[in-house]
């Protein structure tokens, strides 16, 4: 099996490597970004990230990257640290990039991935510890657009807000987004600019809203995202659809807001 060689320059270290036991027939090599804001260096300072590789019996392993890493926890090194909960690709805590690809590690088959399994983080994101990205300003972001019903007309007092099941369709392929970020931190423009462009998982959130016939706000909702940066810095590149585990087309809402946006100002 081939030893893990980082590329020159590398601000990565090379780790530790954890053997499978003696004896294993079938192993797989998984190398794990790992870093530890408290690990810290002579000089006081966070030691460089670094990349172990984990030996797993695959005889003995589920088929599921996550599997692979709940066993390496569980069984090898129980000081790695990433977020899972649903399991079946719900809840979005296991988002990750696996392979060069940001995807849903508990929906990723191991056998999908040739060679050596490469495990990092989501790009472009601050890091809370190992596969954990900091998304606190993400959410923020989210909840700038104010993902509720919003609504001045009070509620007819014997039903709930009905919707025809023509305009419900159009929620088809938006309510879906369990906002796992792969899409935003798969975009360049995002990475580039996150600190004011909103980016993919948000602006389809945004569309997602904007085009809900019970919602009585779509006015003010065109007007928050009418700025040079929030929704203008999309530049079609597409990695956004390219990497959505749920198979969304985040650049489709973007491009239907921008023409909404067009319709609106003639
Ligand atoms: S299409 Fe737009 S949102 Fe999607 S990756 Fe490209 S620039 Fe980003
Ligand atoms: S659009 Fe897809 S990739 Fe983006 S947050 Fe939603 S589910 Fe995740
Ligand atoms: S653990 Fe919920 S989406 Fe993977």
């Amino acid at each position: 099996m081939a030893e893990l060689t980082l590329p020159p320059n590398s601000k990565v270290n090379k780790g530790k490597t954890f053997k499978a036991p003696e004896g294993t027939k079938r192993i797989r090599k998984f190398n794990v970004y790992r870093w530890d804001p408290e690990s810290l260096d002579e000089k006081g300072k966070p030691k460089n990230p670094r990349l172990d590789t984990y030996e797993v019996d695959m005889d003995n392993c589920a088929p599921m990257v996550l599997d692979a890493l709940i066993k390496i926890k569980d069984e090898v090194d129980s000081t790695l640290t990433f977020r899972r909960s649903c399991r079946e690709g719900i809840c979005g805590s296991c988002a990750m990039n696996i392979d060069g690809t940001n995807t849903l590690a508990c929906i990723k088959p191991i056998e999908d991935v040739k060679g050596d399994v490469s495990i990092y983080p989501l790009p472009h994101m601050k890091v809370v510890k190992d596969l954990v990205p900091d998304l606190t300003h993400f959410y923020a972001q989210y909840e700038s657009i104010k993902p509720w019903l919003q609504t001045v007309t009070p509620q007819p007092a014997s039903s709930e807000r009905l919707q025809s099941p023509e305009d419900r369709a159009k929620l088809d392929g938006l309510y879906e987004c369990i906002l796992c970020a792969c899409c935003s931190t798969s975009c360049p423009s995002y990475w580039w600019n996150s600190d004011r462009y909103l980016g993919p998982a948000v602006l389809l959130h945004a569309y997602r809203w904007i085009i809900d016939s019970r919602d009585e706000m779509t006015g003010e909702r065109l007007d928050n995202l009418e700025d040079p940066f929030r929704l203008y810095r999309c530049h079609t590149i597409m990695n956004c659809a390219k990497t959505c585990p749920k198979g969304l087309n985040p650049a489709k809402a973007i491009a239907e807001i921008k023409k909404l946006m067009v319709k609106r100002a003639v």
